[in-house]
């Protein structure tokens, strides 16, 4: 992009200040800065105006479960079905670690946060100690495609060089770059974050598929045969990946898509909660359920809304490019936004100053035609990490390792 074109699109949304400073960039900085608007999705801003439009469907209990019980009756088909797929290398797994783990608060990506105590274990480690499992059941390497952003995109994957893959077969390990969206003040100026540097944040865990198809990397996998991609978060150190009995279950089940759940630990748990919008299976965020729905009761006296999401989905690939050009719901958050002022002087804000733009890997779920709701032991495959003290945190996820004998 030079710059009228730069000038031209600018002009078109109202965001011509992102100009403001090019004047005083040496050259370097100005091809630079253009080549920021150029990748700017310019898109959300429009659907952020048109949001109060949006609303949810008729939201109601879903009725139909794997439960713990009835994968104990049928584990022996649930599994070799799993490890036939996956020794057919039908199935990879991708792990999310674009996020910044604000929560957390760590300067690094949280991936490599060192949740060991009187030695290093780090979150990464973990994650693929917890793969090599499946490895080692299957006798096959699982592909690993990881997820990161322009933020945290170079240290993540020298972490990975540094420590050898912890392990892992390097040539069974890829990396590729989510998108990136603008964060904007409240009447939807985009701030800068520096004189040469727009104000992006990593545009939500939603993204995953459309970065994915663009890095060249889905092709890649359909080429090698593969079927299935088991989706998971970074944050969960408990997080069984290609679990065999997840992937038999769901293959079986004849569903696109599958999605691990806990039993919630109190019915007010800040969890998402699987539901039916519309009749189809849906996820329903923790702040839309209301005390009656969090208290509802299903005919039998058992909970209505009790099985929270994990982060932790399984989807066949050719019902993922079925969905591919829908758009998804944007969810906008309000958020502290450093940014430099019209005179130049950075601003770091105390209190939330504008709002970032993310798409959730959840709300694909609803799109699909079906879910695979696949119940699994809370106390054995949900340890968050998400702060560093109390619930969700750095405390609560090392007392779950230990109880599951991981020394720390
Ligand atoms: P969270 O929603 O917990 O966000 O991510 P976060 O950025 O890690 O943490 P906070 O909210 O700032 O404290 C759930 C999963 O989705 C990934 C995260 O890396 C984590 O695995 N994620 C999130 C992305 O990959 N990209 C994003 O843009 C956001």
């Amino acid at each position: 992009m030079n710059l009228s074109e730069a000038k031209e699109v600018l002009a078109s949304c109202g965001q011509e200040h992102l100009l403001r400073f090019y004047d005083q960039l040496n050259e370097e900085e100005q091809q630079s800065l253009l080549d920021q608007i150029a990748a700017v999705d310019f898109s959300v801003l429009e659907i952020a105006a048109k949001k109060s439009e949006e609303v949810r469907g008729k939201i109601e209990p879903l009725k139909e479960y794997c439960t713990l019980t009835e994968t104990a009756a049928k584990k022996d088909k649930f599994e070799s079905a799993g490890l036939d797929a996956i020794r057919h290398g039908r199935v990879a797994a991708v792990l999310l670690a674009g996020g910044q783990g604000t929560r957390l608060g760590s300067e690094h990506p949280k991936g490599m946060y060192n949740i060991g105590v009187n030695k290093d274990l780090y979150i990464f480690e973990m994650t693929i100690r917890n793969l090599m499992e499946v490895v080692k059941k299957a006798g096959v390497w699982v592909p690993l495609l990881i997820m990161t952003s322009t933020k945290n995109h170079e240290e993540t994957t020298n972490f990975f060089e540094e420590k050898n893959y912890f392990g892992y077969d390097r040539d069974h390990v890829r990396f590729f770059i989510q998108d990136m969206a603008p964060s904007v003040d409240y009447n939807g100026k985009i701030y800068m974050e520096g004189k040469g540097k727009v104000s992006s944040s990593p545009n939500g865990n939603g993204g995953w598929f459309s970065s994915l198809m663009r890095s060249g990397l889905l092709e890649e996998c359909k080429e090698n045969g593969v079927e299935w991609l088991n989706v998971f978060a970074v944050d969960n150190v408990l997080q069984k990946m290609a679990d065999p009995l997840f992937v038999g279950g769901t293959i079986l089940s004849g569903c696109p898509s599958g999605s691990k759940v806990v039993a919630k630990a109190a019915p007010d748990e800040k969890v998402g909660v699987m539901c039916l919008e519309d009749g189809r299976p849906s996820i329903v965020e923790y702040y839309e359920l209301t005390e009656d729905m969090m208290y509802e009761k299903n005919p039998d006296g058992s909970p209505a809304y009790h099985y929270g999401v994990i982060l932790n989905y399984l989807f066949r690939i050719s019902a993922l490019e079925d969905i591919a050009d829908q758009s998804m719901p944007l969810h906008i958050v309000e958020k502290k936004i450093p940014y430099m002022a019209e005179d130049g002087t950075l601003v770091k804000p105390e209190k939330p100053n504008g709002y970032k733009f993310e798409t959730l890997i959840l709300d694909m779920v609803h799109m699909m035609d079906g879910c695979f709701v696949f119940e699994v032991q809370r106390g054995r495959e949900f340890a968050p990490v998400k702060n560093k003290t109390g619930v969700d945190s750095v405390e609560s996820a090392r007392a779950l390792l230990l109880a599951n004998g991981v020394e720390l």
